[in-house]
């Protein structure tokens, strides 16, 4: 059972029956698309996209990357508001269930799907827009609790992610870090990485909790 108030447990939490649980939960799929639409607002801000007069500029022909897409909830939102989209998730039974999704959106013709890992990433370099990963970014360094190896895996998909984007690109990253330390390194692979940015969290005392960083490719 996916839980209100803890952090679910990866993969655990989304295979078999449990991907069926957390697609049919509309809990999930309300806070998945809150988060999705205090994403794309981010994505806008302007002190994000500072001077840059071109960075605001919205319109169809933007390609986002959804990093952890899971069933589908926040690229449905995103496609809502007229992104193309390529979804990527490394399970399967959530992948089949976006899949199965995509079937009935009006947009579906504009969403792409991939099964793989977002350290992995089977996209070429300079063709993204922008980036959004929701509630996804906290396992990425699953199976890794050893400090310098988690800092090079994050590092190296940091230092990709960098890559895979055109010029101006940018990522908003909606997750929860369990301290501030896993907060500080998740931070600094993207900040020792060609990106610039800061932290947003909706309950500043907090130090786990909800956090949203807002990235720019520099
Ligand atoms: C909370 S769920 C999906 C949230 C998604 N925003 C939605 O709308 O359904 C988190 C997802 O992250 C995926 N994930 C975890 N580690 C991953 C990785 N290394 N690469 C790709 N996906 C990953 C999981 O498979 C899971 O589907």
């Amino acid at each position: 059972m996916v839980r209100k108030n803890q952090l679910p447990q990866f993969p655990n939490d989304y295979l078999n029956e449990k991907a069926e649980e957390y697609d049919s939960s509309k809990w999930m799929e309300r806070n998945q698309k809150r988060s999705t639409i205090l994403s794309i607002q981010y994505l806008f801000d302007e002190k994000l996209i500072g001077q840059d007069k071109f960075g605001i500029e919205m319109g169809d022909s933007f390609l986002l990357l959804d990093l952890g897409c899971g069933t589908g909830f926040s690229s449905e939102v995103l496609l809502e508001n007229g992104f193309h989209v390529i979804g990527i998730d490394i399970l399967l039974d959530m992948i089949l269930k976006a899949r199965e999704k995509r079937k009935s959106l009006k947009k579906r013709k504009k969403f792409e799907i991939i099964l793989a890992d977002i350290n992995f990433l089977p996209i070429r370099t300079n063709i993204i827009d922008h980036i959004i990963s929701i509630s996804s970014y906290n396992f990425i360094t699953h199976g890794n609790e050893n400090f310098g190896v988690k800092a090079k895996l994050l590092g190296n998909t940091a230092a990709y992610l960098n890559e895979i984007l055109k010029n101006r690109g940018r990522i908003i990253i909606e997750f929860y870090p369990k301290d501030d330390h896993e907060l500080d390194i998740f931070t600094k692979s993207f900040t020792n990485n060609g990106f610039e940015g800061f932290m947003v969290k909706n309950n500043p005392k907090q130090k786990a909790g909800q956090t949203f960083l807002l990235l720019k490719k520099i």
